[in-house]
């Protein structure tokens, strides 16, 4: 019996112990080992073309792994509000699945508008947790170019014109979104602010601009977001295209900053192996993107980074230095997602969502003006309400480039309306003017029909005359994302309203003083009517939950909070970067037809260098339509005195300023508190003021809390060009704390020394 026993034992031993070693695990799959490591073992086991191939694209969103390895491929997706839905392999059409519809969010411009960090990372949760259920590994997004002119078509998909606001604003994004093993990829690094000419054009720009101004949301998203892969643009700087850019990639990215992710090209941003071979760019796309049909084999082995690439390493011609470097950066890539076993799966269009969704959309949104308070709609004297304007019943959610979604729903404004107000009011809509009937994007169809054929003063009549027999009139109107207003590829043509509707929104305020302008736009237009309107709304494109979010502000469910990421101009022409004459490039230059190929590009010039945005305004004394900041409640909030820990703080000190902040309305509601930093002399020039700290504090009536914040000589510094360094002068400073740029409430003085 023992014998027998002992037997089966020593046959069992040597049969684990010969498992064992024909199925050690190796180390690249060894979880117990470290990620490098495993990077490194990776590396020693692949061939030189499996290594070219994991460089570049192998479809429109799709790179490939190592398949012989098992190391999956990458699947990418835009990005930024939503989950786009699939295309086809080879081309930009529908691949008509019916399982891709998601929900979306509010564009960019509203998660900024709410001030509100918390916000920003449920954003990113939630649609990260999208992406991840959708299968995605990389979401193309977020967007953080800075705000430089009203006219950029792509404002919408970013968050303004601060640096501060959006480098706080996207970090918290970035993290949401990667807690699901979902990379982001910032976008667009760097100096794509504008669409036209955006293949064809070379920013100059000074370094102070560079470094003050539109660098620092890519840092932030880099250094403290940890983005694990950031996109690169399409414009030139510096003569060399931004995908393929040694001083933004190599000297910048990946030096200054110390950057172990991985670069991708924006789609066709690529166009010279060499500068992709050694300027930092680690991943390839879109660059032909019409292979099959063309004829050849197999169109993505024509790829910069693929065949062309590896002839050159054959041939002797470059090493394999930046190949090892580019491989080991997707891989570490891989290991935080596509091999990250770790990560949650997702999940799509669930209450959460829902209510995420509408939330930020109620926080984003902005009271700009609120005149004899016609906001809140009195819901006992508003027995009837007008809605009128094409805003009113547009989706928007198909259109404006690459952004453009497939939603489950899109609740749309007068929709909202009814549900909110339809049980004690008559709500009637009128259309007021024609503007883009069409609503379709890459084979995504709206499906809406909104044809009208009557004549501009038909349908202006007829709004007229439903506004006179109203008790409110709510008119929604703005921009749309059909070519040239709030689209990619190309900017707007004029800063006005477009369609009539500046006529329309006076007429009506003529006959009803109970007049709301509910204005759909991710940018700044002019408002020449502004004195005759009483009470006018910011509301962006908010996404599945657009007419939810706007009636509930409506109503007053949710008490207005928002605040403006962006300067609003009188005009354009108060604009800096219009004012000094670089847009939308060098005059000489576009009159000589500079700008239409990539063999004569334009150049663009930012002679305002920092003074952008309100930097611009305030120092110039130049007065906006709407500043920086602004916006009001249905409540009003009072600010204490500020006070300081110290009056001097020494180069490695931190200083604190804290002030009250109290609600003495009679409704709970939200305000944020802004604390700029103005240089009282430098030797430099410099901005009147800075943002340099933020926090939105909800208050019931008569509740008030502290604020506090500390700084240390970071907010106090310029960028040096000279030196190439930060530099905090010595010297006279004050704190200026309130709830705009143009609305300060209380300062403090206090010397570095
Ligand atoms: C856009 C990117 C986008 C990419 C993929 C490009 O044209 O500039 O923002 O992520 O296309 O759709």
């Amino acid at each position: 019996m023992f014998k027998k026993t002992a037997i089966v034992s020593l046959f069992t031993f040597i049969a684990a112990s010969y498992m064992a070693q024909t199925h050690t695990q190796p180390v690249y799959l060894d979880e117990s080992k470290p990620v490098e490591q495993r990077i490194q073992d990776v590396l020693s086991r692949m061939t030189l073309e499996e290594k070219v191939a994991m460089l570049h694209a192998q479809s429109k969103f799709s790179s490939p792994g190592v398949p012989r390895l098992g190391i999956p491929e990458f699947w990418t997706t835009d990005g930024p509000h939503g989950v786009r839905p699939e295309v086809m392999w080879d081309e930009w059409d529908q691949a008509g699945w019916t399982n891709d519809s998601i929900i979306a969010y509010p564009a960019l411009t509203a998660l900024s508008a709410t001030w509100n960090k918390k916000m920003s990372w449920n954003y990113g949760k939630v649609l990260g947790e999208e992406a991840r259920y959708r299968k995605k590994d990389i979401l193309l997004g977020p967007g953080v170019n800075i705000y430089r002119t009203p006219l950029n078509g792509r404002n919408f998909e970013y968050m303004g014109e601060d640096p501060y606001l959006t480098s706080k604003m996207v970090v918290p994004y970035i993290k949401g979104v990667q807690s699901n093993g979902v990379a982001t990829s910032v976008k667009h690094f760097a100096l794509n602010n504008q669409e036209m000419f955006r293949h064809t054009s070379n920013v100059n720009v000074d370094d102070r601009a560079l470094y003050e101004i539109y660098l620092p949301p890519f840092k932030a998203a880099v250094t403290e977001g940890d983005s694990w892969t950031i996109m690169g643009a399409y414009d030139m700087y510096k003569n060399q295209y931004a995908s393929q850019n040694q001083y933004l990639l190599n000297d910048i990215l990946k030096k200054e900053w110390g950057y172990k992710g991985v670069v991708v090209s924006d789609w066709g941003a690529v166009n010279n192996t060499e500068q992709a071979i050694h300027n930092g760019l680690d991943l390839e796309f879109g660059s032909w993107t019409n292979g099959l049909s063309a004829g050849t084999k197999n169109a993505y082995d024509n790829y910069y980074l693929a065949k062309p690439y590896l002839d050159l390493i054959k041939a002797g011609k470059v090493g394999t230095q930046e190949l090892d470097d580019k491989v080991t950066r997707l891989l570490r890539l891989a290991y935080k997602t596509t091999m990250n076993r770790n990560k949650p799966f997702g999940n799509i269009a669930s209450e959460e969502h829902k209510a995420v969704a509408k939330e930020i959309g109620e926080e984003g949104i902005v009271l700009l003006k609120n005149q004899g308070n016609v906001l809140p709609i009195d819901i006992n004297k508003a027995k009837k309400i007008a809605v009128i304007g094409e805003n009113a019943i547009k989706i928007m959610t198909v259109g404006g480039g690459s952004s453009s979604l497939k939603v489950k729903y899109e609740t749309l404004p007068l929709d909202g309306i009814k549900t909110r107000f339809g049980k004690q009011a008559d709500v009637q809509y009128a259309r007021g003017y024609v503007g883009d009937i069409g609503g379709e994007y890459n084979g995504v169809k709206s499906g809406q029909n909104l044809k009208d054929d009557r004549s501009a003063a038909e349908l202006l009549n007829e709004a007229v005359e439903l506004a006179k027999n109203s008790d409110y009139v709510i008119f929604v109107g703005g921009l749309n994302k059909s070519d040239f207003q709030d689209s990619e590829g190309n900017d707007r043509k004029s800063y006005g309203l477009p369609y009539n509707q500046d006529n329309v929104i006076s007429a009506l305020a003529k006959v009803n003083k109970n007049l709301a302008v509910v204005l759909v736009s991710g940018n700044a237009v002019a408002m020449p009517w502004i004195k005759e309107v009483p009470s006018v709304l910011q509301s962006w494109y908010l996404g599945s939950e657009t007419g939810n979010s706007i009636a509930s502000v409506l109503a007053g469910d949710a008490n207005p909070s928002g605040k403006l990421p962006f300067t609003f101009p009188v005009k354009l022409e108060d604009n800096s970067a219009h004012q000094l004459g670089e847009y939308p490039g060098q005059k000489g230059e576009l009159a000589a037809g500079k700008g239409k190929d990539q063999k004569n590009p334009i150049n663009i010039t930012y002679n305002e260098s920092i003074f952008v945005g309100y930097r611009w305004h305030d120092t110039k004394k130049i007065k906006p339509l709407f500043s920086f900041g602004h916006g009001l409640s249905y409540t009003t909030f009072e600010f204490g005195k500020a006070s300081a820990d110290k009056t001097t703080m020494s180069q490695n000190d931190k200083i604190s300023f804290t002030v009250t902040v109290k609600n003495i309305g009679k409704r709970a509601g939200a305000e944020v508190a802004q604390l700029y930093i103005s240089d009282m002399k430098s030797s430099v020039p410099r901005p009147a003021k800075e943002l340099k700290g933020f926090e939105k504090v909800y208050l019931n009536p008569g509740e008030q809390k502290e604020v506090t914040f500390t700084i240390d000589k970071a907010a106090l510094s310029y960028f040096d060009a000279d030196k190439h360094e930060w530099v905090a002068e010595p010297g006279d400073f004050e704190a200026q704390i309130g709830n705009s740029s143009d609305a300060i409430k209380t300062k403090v003085k206090f010397t570095l020394k």
